[in-house]
């Protein structure tokens, strides 16, 4: 079988002078997974030590760097899936950790349950080893700071504030990390973690953990999603794409028919990457900038801030 893996930092805009970061980020992160799989090893730890290596970096929303809920702490949301046994780990609203896509691998690993939520995800993770740890940078307690005090003019006064606001500033929310791989034996696997939207209310959880939603992977395809992650939620936007693929579309046709049907549904300000079982990669996204990276096979990484660049 041919290995390959893709990632993303997030489907956005990216402010000027962090993009070159952005890129050499993800690129770095797909090095991690790819010494992985050409070592023979599983997508799932390829994806998990992509991810890591993104929420590590404080650049992006997931992990460390991860953006502030509307009062003012870091809420975090994270899943793993293996096409093997179709496999899924999660946890939503965890509090206090670097890691969460590992404490969801260990959701999947440790227990009976798909995803653990809020407290519970938080006790579970000490049981299982993960110390304390603020996940609250400097920076973004500073823009928590500056968008808190003009949290009117932010959020404006209608019921759709928060999609109307990210429209106008869609560096806002980018920056949820996610990967997908397939490795020699053909298995899929995914991996996908954020911090969600700024502001967002106490308890929100996005499409990130959710799988079929932010994160999938079947026998034919493993996808991760990026973007406002209630449209991600709504059209279950990961598992559309492996539906497709099942019914015989290529994968490329595929991640567009559900990007454009986002598009058509909701105006949606997402993205997405998947790879099939054959290690082809795909990515797409319907805002300015989603930097990404791929591999496939004996091939270097690639990296870009957005489809189409060089
Ligand atoms: N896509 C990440 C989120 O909306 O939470």
């Amino acid at each position: 079988m041919t290995i390959a893996l893709i990632a993303h930092g997030g489907a956005g805009r990216w402010r000027p002078g962090s993009d070159e970061d952005a890129v050499e980020g993800l690129r770095r992160a797909v090095e991690a997974g790819r010494a992985i799989l050409l070592a023979g090893g599983s997508s799932l730890d390829a994806v998990c030590a992509t991810v890591v290596a993104l929420e590590d970096d404080p650049i992006y929303n997931a992990g460390t760097g991860a953006v502030l809920n509307f009062d003012g702490f870091c809420e975090l949301d994270a899943s793993v899936m293996e096409s093997d046994g179709a496999r899924a780990g999660a946890v939503s609203g965890l509090q206090r950790v670097r890691n969460p896509v590992l404490v969801a691998r260990k959701v999947m690993e440790e227990t009976d349950h798909v995803m653990l939520t809020g407290d519970g995800a938080q006790r579970f993770a000490r049981v299982m080893g993960f110390p304390d740890h603020d996940p609250v940078t400097p920076e973004r307690r500073a823009d928590w700071f500056d968008k808190r005090n003009r949290v009117d003019e932010v959020l404006g006064e209608k019921a759709l504030r928060m999609r109307r606001f990210l429209r106008e500033h869609p560096e806002y929310a980018g920056g949820t990390v996610g990967a997908a791989a397939v490795d020699s034996r053909g298995v899929l696997a995914a991996a996908t973690s954020t911090g969600g939207v700024t502001l967002k209310m106490v308890g929100r959880v996005g499409d990130s953990p959710v799988p079929g939603a932010g994160n999938y992977a079947s026998a034919h395809v493993a996808a991760s999603a990026t973007g406002t992650g209630e449209f991600v939620l709504r059209s279950l936007a990961t598992r559309a794409i492996s539906e497709r693929v099942e019914a015989g579309a290529g994968l490329d046709v595929a991640v567009q028919a559900v990007l454009d049907r986002l598009g058509a549904d909701y105006d949606a300000d997402v993205g997405l990457i998947a790879v099939g079982r054959d290690g082809l990669t795909v990515a797409r996204h319907r805002t300015r900038d989603m930097p990404h990276a791929f591999f496939r096979g004996e091939s270097a990484v690639a990296s870009r801030m957005r489809v189409g660049d060089r």
